[in-house]
């Protein structure tokens, strides 16, 4: 089979900006990435994968590419991408990189030429309406803005279309130029090395053929019945992949699909058509999204049933991603576990569940040490455009109370991902002799790489180790899953492959457990000292190898 590669991978995830900064401007960089090797290299990790590091005037943390062909300035220059490709493959470590291909940014060469002239080449790279007199040619609303997906041009008296920001205009895939275009972009990067790309919302790259108006009983809405998994987008994925893997037949297409159901994961991935390797699907993540992003009250049994809903449809075929925490998401040992009374002890259960589930593995930078959520007071402290976008349209325009929306914000905002790594207890963490681009979290004084390296007890030390036995446990790549049950508040499930099996049992709450563990075996990794299987300690995980006779 080819490209099978990523499934026994563990992908890192790396914002770059705040990664690592190796020339002391405050801001992370691609040097600093090269610096930091060894480190990944020592964790156990597979593959990179960048967020993007493109040129963009960064509206939306480089999800606004302004030029495919150059890197941001701030993050370095081509070379040294080029030096990390080689640098991260003498250490058998794969890069992925970021494809931005829904929209650009309105800084791109394209969109200035297209936005000047309706006869510009480019003009049909976007999609545009004319202006007809009316308020808006359609009543879709942007997810990011809360606003109509259109902005007005006056040079040409019409509107184009963003389903992000008015910085994010979307591009027009029905249009054969832009298509080669893309493919021509992909190629470069293949060819200075990188081994596959995470496509950004690729499932949103098609959207219903005249873009009707949806159900007009509402004025505005977030309409993606219209502008997600629309028939076109399976067209122009498999031609893109046909393109390239006729030249690059080792490139994988890592595709972010936002509400795919079972059925759609089929299609994606195993579908007549082939389309993609791997995909990010988010009901797990988004369960206890609420109104506007919001959170909701945490359901541990709903969490269970989506988990194992798609653990049961990976049957060796249908393939998929796991992960909790990301550069969209909040820290998840603050989301899932409890940062303040037992921040190592559910760090370290937290990343056994996930580690040892059935899938490709993503970690997402800093949760390797328990990295938490921050809590800035001042909105300017913010960088996150979601975040501002949600302040302002609950401040200004609805008058709410700032504390409460702080509250909301400190749940949920993307800057709790975003903030830099802390490598040591020195100022701004270690990341920068500089002034960081965004404000640290305080607590770098205590949470801290240098200070976990080698202690054996550190959740660094403990992902390292729990990566070793990923690897060396054929059951916990291949192995089927099943879902265990020893009651409310705990999560369990079993691996089995040939003659092994794996119980991973663990306690998803503060207070201590009464249990029951059965045919227990030889314990391979636990995140309490002891023998004592009759009560599971709060945040407790224990794993058990037994041999099938
Ligand atoms: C998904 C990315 O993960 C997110 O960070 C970004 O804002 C949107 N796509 C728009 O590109």
């Amino acid at each position: 089979m080819k490209r099978m590669w990523y499934r026994n991978a563990v992908i890192y995830e790396i914002f770059t900006r705040s990664f690592y900064d190796s020339n002391g401007d405050g801001i992370g960089d691609v040097k600093g990435i090269i610096e930091k090797l060894d480190y990944l290299d020592n964790l156990g990790i597979d593959v990179i994968w960048l967020t993007p590091i493109y040129a963009s005037p960064n509206e939306d943390a480089g999800y606004d590419v302004s030029d495919y062909y150059q890197i941001n300035e701030e993050y370095g220059v081509i070379s040294d991408v080029e030096l990390l490709i080689r640098e991260a493959h003498k250490r058998n470590i794969k890069i992925i990189m970021e494809l931005v291909a829904n929209h650009t940014s309105i800084e791109h060469m394209w969109f200035k030429s297209a936005r000047k002239s309706k006869k510009s080449i480019y003009r049909d790279f976007y999609i545009w309406r004319d202006n007809s007199g009316d308020e808006y040619p359609n009543n879709w609303m942007s997810s990011r803005t809360g606003k109509p997906v259109w902005t007005y041009v006056e040079e040409t008296d019409s509107y184009y279309f963003h389903l992000y920001t008015s910085h994010q205009p979307d591009l027009n895939w029905r249009n054969e130029e832009l298509r080669k275009e893309i493919y021509k972009i992909i190629k470069f990067w293949l060819n200075k090395g990188v081994d596959g790309f995470r496509l950004d919302v690729i499932n949103k790259i098609s959207k219903k053929e005249g873009l009707p108006d949806l159900d007009d009983s509402v004025p505005y809405h977030y309409a993606e019945m219209y502008f997600e998994n629309q028939p076109l987008v399976h067209e122009y994925i498999h031609n893109m992949r046909k393109e390239i893997l006729n030249e690059y037949p080792d490139c994988i297409f890592m595709g972010q699909t936002s509400g795919i159901d079972l059925d759609q994961a089929y299609e994606y991935t195993l579908g007549e058509k082939e389309q993609l390797d791997l995909f990010l699907q988010f009901e797990l993540t988004d369960m206890d999204k609420g109104p506007e992003g919001r959170l909701k009250q945490f359901d541990l049994e709903k969490f269970k049933d989506i988990i194992f809903k798609w653990q049961d449809a990976f049957d060796g075929k249908l393939w998929n991603t796991i992960f909790l925490g990301s550069h969209d998401l909040p820290r998840m040992v603050s989301h899932y576990g409890d940062d303040e009374n037992y921040r190592e002890k559910s760090a370290k259960m937290l990343a056994t569940v996930q580690l040892f589930l059935r899938g490709t593995q993503i970690i997402y930078m800093g949760d390797e040490i328990g990295m938490t959520n921050v809590n800035y007071k001042s909105i300017d402290d913010y960088n996150d455009n979601r975040t501002k976008n949600f302040y302002y349209k609950r401040i200004n325009e609805r008058n709410e109370n700032e504390e409460k929306v702080f509250m909301d914000i400190h749940d949920i905002s993307r800057d709790n991902a975003r903030y830099p790594i802390q490598w040591n207890d020195s100022i701004h963490g270690g990341f920068s002799s500089g002034k960081p681009w965004i404000k640290e979290n305080d607590n770098y004084e205590y949470i801290n790489v240098e200070s976990q390296l080698n202690d054996e007890n550190s959740i660094f030390e403990y992902y390292k180790k729990l990566i070793k036995i990923r690897k060396s446990e054929r059951t916990l790549i291949e192995g089927k899953t099943t879902r265990l049950n020893y009651g409310e508040g705990i999560i369990a499930y079993r691996r089995i492959y040939n003659d092994i099996s794996i119980d991973v049992i663990a306690n998803f709450t503060n207070v201590s457990k009464r249990i029951d563990i059965v045919g227990n075996g030889e314990r391979i990794i636990g995140n309490y000292d002891g023998e004592n299987y009759q009560e599971l300690k709060p945040y407790e995980v224990v794993v058990f190898k037994n041999y099938i006779c």
